[in-house]
């Protein structure tokens, strides 16, 4: 009599653990749950060092210099529109620029906006894969850190953080990358873009050749920028004078 009682006791203990052992658990998963849910809700930062100045706005917003010595404001605000491949810009630039594409397809040429928008989490992840290639071709960290510079944006100091600029590409299955970029050269100034990062402005930009990445200034400053050969920096330095 003694001895069952002594197992049911033991029984019921076992039982309690079990059930306490499982609340802990329960309400573990769901703080981790609630902390995956608010970090993706939480504005992102830049892991990397964002000891410059906040980008000028004072010559309107179609103006601001974003680069590796000017980074986006805080709290600076985008109202984005979506293309029709899912990608998405500034909602002002999308009337222009689907102006600009339309007369690039009337000529022949079959081009699409291969990126737009980006988040800073997206800039982020995009550098640290090119910064990953380098220091898989045998770079030290540092070294990876400054070639990735020369091709992707320090996260917090892309234009394509501010929905103003974006990479176009050919659909190389129905005409060369070389027509395309042509084109642009020629004629994106007509719709407002300009040549963000031409090759012979590396020093100043300090991005490397970049034909198909285009930013939008207005037609205005893009036809004096594409007639005075300056790049944006030499541009808005003039202005400021
Ligand atoms: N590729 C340009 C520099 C960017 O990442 O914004
Ligand atoms: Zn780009």
């Amino acid at each position: 009599m003694q001895h069952k009682r002594y197992n049911r006791k033991k029984t019921f203990l076992k039982q309690i653990t079990a059930i306490i052992l499982l609340i802990i658990l329960m309400v573990t998963i769901s703080q981790i749950g609630l902390y995956v849910l608010k970090s993706e809700k939480m504005p992102f930062r830049s892991s990397f060092n964002l000891d410059v100045k906040e980008a000028d706005t004072s010559l309107g917003w179609n103006l601001i210099l974003v680069n590796n010595e000017n980074k986006i404001p805080t709290n600076y605000e985008i109202e984005l529109t979506e293309l029709s491949n899912g990608k998405k810009v500034d909602k002002r630039i999308y009337p222009q620029l689907q102006k600009m594409m339309d007369a690039a397809r009337s000529t022949g040429l079959e081009l699409f906006v291969r990126e737009g928008y980006r988040t800073t989490r997206e800039q982020q992840k995009i550098m640290e894969e090119k910064m990953e290639e380098y220091r898989n071709d045998g770079y030290s960290s540092k070294e990876a850190k400054r070639m990735a510079k020369k091709y992707v944006a320090v996260p917090g100091t892309s234009e394509h953080q501010l929905g103003l600029s974006v990479d176009i590409n050919a659909d190389t299955s129905q005409c060369s990358s070389e027509a395309v970029y042509i084109w642009l050269e020629e004629n994106a100034y007509k719709y407002g873009f300009i040549k963000r990062y031409p090759a012979e402005k590396t020093e100043i930009t300090g991005v490397n050749d970049e034909p198909w990445h285009y930013r939008y200034v207005g037609e205005e400053d893009a036809t004096k920028i594409q007639g005075s050969g300056l790049c944006l920096e030499e541009y808005i330095a003039q202005l400021m004078q």
